[in-house]
């Protein structure tokens, strides 16, 4: 089916759960994204090119999951592993039709500009690889000199003009100073205006046409960066999504709602990007702030999710899946009623594919033994009977769908 939405309004939102990576310091797509369209205003790019920046500045680090890679990313100058996720963005911008342009400025956004200036590739995306690569680094600079700011600005000059011509193009570095001369430059780069900024850019967005595949590409594309989170979630949104989609068409869903409760499924944890690696991979039990913290991820999928008009459907379904038909869930609490069969259905699916995973603290589990478990649940009037029922009839392929790759 055709979905007419604001790509702008698509990827800011998108974006978002990639910042969250961040954890306290969510901001650093959109400053980067910032920086780089007005460092090419002042050196007299068109709009589409600055526009196409603001993109890749949303979108530069979609190769990080982990929060300690994010870590290590800002809070050096030049880190041994960073071309791991250089790589991974690219691979994943490359097989999203709607992002493939941006893959090899991606590929390249850590690359001196000495190597990349002999690299035969075509000049606008060296130009905007290195742009990219400077901003991101004036970022991290920021955030590693605890300096006033008068004297953080000179200290950051200082060490980019260090690497003029070596990391940096002299050209862009010149457009850099041009553009941060300006004291509203360093102003935007404050959680409130960059984000007004930003609100503007996606204003401006025209409404267009898209399609379901289309769609599901990008859909594909974020759950892969939530499942790569932690090695124990590998494939677990799209096991989700494959498995709720089974069980949808069982309960005779029609096509429009089969297409909302797939990308729901493959988005549901994607307010998990905030969550600390260690909160996610510890071995032990949770103590009660990490808990909270954990348990917050079913409404952060909401808070990203319901800034796409036309996604409040999904984004709803998406946060549900953690609320128990007792009232006893969250993030909501909401009773039966209140919890659509979508909604359901992913919950269903979300237990059973985390139990047939191997976790930090238990060994994966059989088909029949997941089963028993979520047979009990529904007893307890935690999870839906129905639903249940429509996984009984077919056990063995339940399990097929929900072990499922993209
Ligand atoms: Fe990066
Ligand atoms: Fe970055
Ligand atoms: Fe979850
Ligand atoms: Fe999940």
């Amino acid at each position: 089916m055709i979905y007419k939405l604001n790509f702008r309004e698509v990827v800011y939102a998108l974006s978002e759960a990639l910042d969250l990576v961040g954890i306290d310091d969510i901001y650093h797509g959109k400053r980067v994204a910032f920086m780089a369209a007005e460092c090419a205003f002042a050196a007299g790019y068109d709009e589409e090119f600055i526009d196409e920046l603001i993109y890749l500045g949303m979108l530069h680090d979609c190769g990080v999951s982990t929060t300690d890679m994010h870590r290590n990313l800002v809070t050096r100058l030049e880190w041994k592993d960073e071309s791991i996720h250089c790589e991974r963005g690219y691979m994943l911008l490359h097989k999203t039709k709607l992002f493939e342009k941006y893959a090899d400025v991606i590929y390249y956004h850590h690359t001196h500009w000495e190597e990349l200036k002999n690299i035969h590739i075509d000049e606008k995306t060296k130009i905007q690889a290195n742009l990219i690569y400077l901003v991101d680094r004036v970022d991290a600079l920021r955030a590693q000199i605890d300096l006033p700011p008068e004297q953080m600005k000179d200290e950051i000059y200082r060490i980019i003009l260090e690497h003029e011509g070596t990391f940096f193009s002299s050209e862009l570095i010149k457009s850099f100073l041009q553009a941060s001369k300006k004291a509203s430059f360093w102003f935007f780069l404050e959680d409130d205006a960059l984000e007004e900024y930003l609100y503007e850019w996606k204003d401006m967005g025209s409404v267009n046409e898209y399609t379901y595949d289309e769609l599901r590409e990008i859909a594909v594309m974020f759950a892969d960066i939530v499942d790569t989170k932690s090695p124990f979630t590998a494939q677990h949104s799209f096991g989700v999504a494959s498995l709720s989609l089974y069980l949808g068409k069982k309960a005779g869903l029609d096509r429009r709602s089969l297409e909302t409760l797939e990308l729901a499924a493959l988005l549901h944890d994607l307010g998990k990007l905030r969550i600390d690696d260690e909160v996610l991979n510890k071995p032990g039990k949770l103590n009660v702030d990490e808990r909270l913290s954990l348990n917050r991820h079913g409404f952060d999928s909401d808070l990203i999710l319901r800034k796409i008009k036309g996604f409040k459907k999904i984004a709803r379904l998406a946060s549900l899946h953690h609320e128990t038909l007792d009232g006893e869930g969250y993030p909501y609490r909401l009773k039966s009623d209140d919890i659509p069969l979508e909604a359901r259905i992913i919950a269903v699916s979300d237990i059973f594919q985390a139990l047939i995973q191997n976790r930090p603290y238990r060994e994966a589990m059989s088909a029949v033994e997941a089963f028993e478990i979520l047979s009990g649940m529904a007893d307890n009037g935690k999870l839906d009977k129905e639903v249940i029922g429509l996984m009984q009839e077919n056990l063995e392929e339940v399990y097929d769908r929900a072990v499922v790759s993209a």
